[in-house]
């Protein structure tokens, strides 16, 4: 169903109060003009240029090759076709850790340069300060913890997150920081459900998950891997809802043949 006629736009406050009415949050990526503007017009509340850009749209192994100049490009592209969603900007590998100004800095450069609304990185109580300066300074940020691909070296592989005790009780921490850091939401990748439950009912600001079950607030999927588009990465949170990768294919191949076989173009897809 289109819900383009309900042209309300998006806003960080619009997020909250949908948690507080119950309503969930739908949020998908985009890294272009084309994919934004679909979206925008089916209704999407939240248009998420990930840093996911690197694998799906890049061909690189992990984000961790992601540049700011790479993210400046795709996100001012998918602004041009956004109307209605939010705009989130994902901060790529370095931009953001290796101090406050630089982070300043470049969430700043997402708004003025790309017109993103928002931005987004990864890490709980470690990023925490860093978090509060931009906030401070009118930016709105949103968190990203559990399975933080960005040190991928770190965790080892792309596994559920939160199983130990520690780490689930660090984990329900770091959400608490994150809330009074200033963050307007937190996206939980990749914990189990009953402890992104506990999260989301902890904090005020709505969690967006990512293989961490229905409790959540809102979810959010890479647009490649719910299209069947980007078919290196199955794991069992992604639901496919088309078959692109096949469609597109078929296509291509059937172009091919044509082609050579002489049938196309045709008298009437000719001058
Ligand atoms: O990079 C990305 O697309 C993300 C989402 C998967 C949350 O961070």
């Amino acid at each position: 169903m289109s819900t383009s006629n309900n042209l309300k736009k998006v806003t960080v406050p619009s997020l909250t109060k949908m948690k507080e009415k119950g309503e969930q949050i739908a949020v998908l990526t985009a890294y272009d003009y084309l994919m934004a503007n679909m979206l925008d017009e089916a209704g999407i509340d939240v248009i998420l240029v990930g840093d996911s850009l690197g694998m799906v749209v890049l061909g690189f192994d992990s984000t961790i090759p992601v540049t700011m100049d790479m993210m400046l490009h795709h996100v001012a592209a998918a602004k041009r076709g956004i109307k209605r969603a939010l705009l989130v900007a994902d901060m790529p590998f370095l931009s953001y850790q290796i101090s406050v100004e630089k982070a300043i800095e470049n969430a700043g450069r997402f708004l003025q340069e790309a017109g993103a609304e928002a931005v987004k990185l990864e890490g709980g109580e470690i990023v925490a300060k860093t978090i509060e300066k931009i906030v401070k300074l009118g930016i709105p940020v949103m968190g990203h913890i559990g399975l933080t691909p960005q040190s991928i070296n770190q965790f080892g592989s792309y596994g559920v997150v939160g199983k130990q005790k520690k780490i689930a009780q660090q984990l329900i921490k770091d959400a608490q920081i994150l809330e009074d850091s200033g963050a307007f939401s937190i996206v939980l990748e990749k914990v189990p459900s009953d402890l992104a439950k506990e999260i989301s009912e902890k904090i005020k600001i709505p969690t967006i998950g990512i293989g961490a079950g229905k409790y959540c607030d809102g979810q959010v999927l890479v647009s490649h891997d719910m299209l069947g588009i980007y078919d290196k990465f199955n794991p069992k949170f992604v639901r496919r809802y088309a078959e692109l990768g096949k469609e597109i294919r078929s296509a291509f191949s059937n172009y091919i043949k044509d082609v050579k076989n002489n049938k196309f173009p045709a008298e009437n897809e000719s001058y």
